[in-house]
C-alpha cells in the first residue's frame, strides 16, 4: 500500500512516499536559511516558501521513489493537520486536497506528534531496520515546539502525562543561542559548542520542576535566568571572549538535559514503564541520547530513537507511516472539502474520524 504524504508543519517542506513502513523516498527542502537572520520562523515567509516550493518537492519525491503514474500507483494522500503553524499547515492540507481530487484518492489526516513518536519505527526502502512493537511504551517528544510526556498504549493510542507549561526545551536552546548571538536554529550549534568544553557545566543554571512530582516543564524561568546573567549584575552586556560562550553553551544545555533525564526517571518510576521512545528535533544530540541511554540502563529497560538521523526533524516520511497504519484500520477523513488545518492539536485528538 503506497502512500504520499506530505508536511508542512513548521520550516521544512517535505513529501515522502511510503509503503508500510518502508519509506521508498523522503524530500526534505529546508527553510532555515530564510530564517535564519530573523532568529526564528518567520510565518508568513514560511508559507510562501511552502507555497514556491511544494510542487517541486511532490515531483521529487515521485522521481526518487520511480512512480511515474501516480493515479495507478499510489493508494491514498496524507497530510499533517497539526500542529504547527496555521499559516504553514494550510499549504500542505491545501496540496494534499489537490492530488486526493486530481488522482481521486482518499485522504488521511496525520497528528504531526504521531510522526515523531512512530520516526522509531520507520524502515528504509530495504525494510531496516526491523523493529517489533512491544507496547506500552513511554514516549517523550521533545522538538521545538513540544515537550510531551506519552502513554503509547498500542497503535494510534496515546495518553498526555505530562507536557510543558510555557517553552519547549528545543525553544529553550533556540532562545539561548539567540542570546549568545549564535543564529537559529540553537540546539545544533550550542552541541558543538559543549562538545568542544566536554559538556561541562560550571555555571549551575537553575533545573526548573524538579522540585513538583507532576511530569510537567517549564523552561522560561531557565531562558529569564539565563538572559539576567548574560545582561551582568550592572545591568551591561557581559563581553564573554568565545570560550567562555562555549562554557555558557554547555552548561545552558547541560541544565536542560539534567531536567529531562530527571523528569523521565520521576516518569519511569511513576508509570512503570521502562521501554521509552524518543522523538522530535532535539534528540538529534548525541549528549542527550547518551545520558537517556546511561538512565534506562539503570532501570533495566531500552530507548528507541528516530532509526534514521533525518528522523528527528521534521519529515514526511513518518507521517506516511503513520498514515498506513490508519489505513489498514479505514481511518479515513470523511469529507476531504472540509479538512482544516488545527495548529494547536493534541495528540490526544482521534482526527480520523467520521467528523471530518
Ligand atoms: O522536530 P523539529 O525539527 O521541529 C518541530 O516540530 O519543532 O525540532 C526543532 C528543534 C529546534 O528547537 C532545534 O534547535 C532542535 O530541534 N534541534 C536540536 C538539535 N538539532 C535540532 N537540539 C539539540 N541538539 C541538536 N543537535
Ligand atoms: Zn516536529
Amino acid at each position: 500500500m503506497k502512500i504520499l504524504a506530505i508536511d508542512t508543519s513548521c520550516d521544512e517542506t517535505s513529501v515522502a512516499i511510503a509503503d508500510g513502513r518502508r519509506v521508498l523516498s523522503n524530500i526534505i527542502y529546508s527553510q532555515v536559511l530564510l530564517h535564519k537572520k530573523w532568529g526564528g520562523v518567520v510565518p508568513s515567509i514560511a508559507k510562501r516558501a511552502h507555497e514556491e516550493r511544494i510542487d517541486f518537492v511532490v515531483e521529487e519525491a515521485l522521481r526518487k521513489s520511480k512512480i511515474q503514474n501516480p493515479k495507478s500507483r499510489i493508494d491514498y494522500i496524507a497530510v499533517t493537520q497539526g500542529p504547527g503553524l496555521a499559516m504553514a499547515l494550510e499549504v500542505g492540507i491545501n496540496k494534499a486536497k489537490e492530488l486526493a481530487k486530481k488522482y481521486q484518492k482518499k485522504l488521511i489526516a496525520v497528528n504531526h506528534l504521531e510522526g515523531h513518536i512512530y520516526s522509531a519505527f520507520v524502515e528504509n526502502s530495504k525494510g531496516n531496520p526491523k523493529r517489533d512493537f512491544k507496547f506500552p511504551y513511554l514516549a517523550l517528544i521533545i522538538s521545538g515546539g513540544h515537550t510531551e510526556f506519552v502513554i503509547f498504549k498500542n497503535h494510534l493510542d496515546y495518553k498526555i502525562v505530562g507536557s510543558t507549561l510555557d517553552d519547549a526545551a528545543g525553544e529553550a536552546l533556540d532562545k539561548a543561542a539567540k542570546l549568545l548571538g549564535l543564529g537559529y536554529p540553537g540546539g545544533p550549534v550550542l552541541e558543538r559548542l559543549a562538545y568542544e568544553v566536554g559538556n561541562v557545566d560550571n555555571h549551575n543554571f537553575p533545573r526548573p520542576m524538579l522540585k513538583s512530582k507532576d511530569l510537567n516543564f517549564s523552561f522560561s524561568g531557565l531562558k529569564t535566568s539565563f538572559y539576567y546573567f548574560l545582561k551582568g549584575q550592572d545591568g551591561k552586556n557581559a563581553k564573554t571572549p568565545l570560550s567562555g560562550v562555549k562554557f555558557l553553551a554547555s552548561s545552558f544545555q547541560e541544565a536542560v538535559f539534567d531536567t529531562l533525564t530527571k523528569k523521565t526517571e520521576m516518569a519511569i518510576k511513576q508509570t512503570g514503564i521502562n521501554r521509552l521512545i524518543i522523538g522530535g528535533g532535539v534528540i538529534a544530540n548525541k549528549r542527550l541520547r547518551n545520558l537517556m541511554r546511561a538512565l534506562v540502563k539503570k532501570y533495566k529497560g531500552e530507548v528507541l530513537f528516530p532509526s534514521y538521523k533525518y528522523l528527528s526533524g521534521d519529515n514526511a516520511a513518518m507521517i506516511g507511516v503513520v498514515a498506513g497504519l490508519k489505513a489498514e484500520r479505514g481511518l479515513f477523513v470523511t469529507n476531504a472539502d472540509k479538512l482544516d488545518r488545527i495548529p494547536r492539536m493534541s495528540i490526544e485528538v482521534t482526527t480520523y474520524n467520521s467528523k471530518i
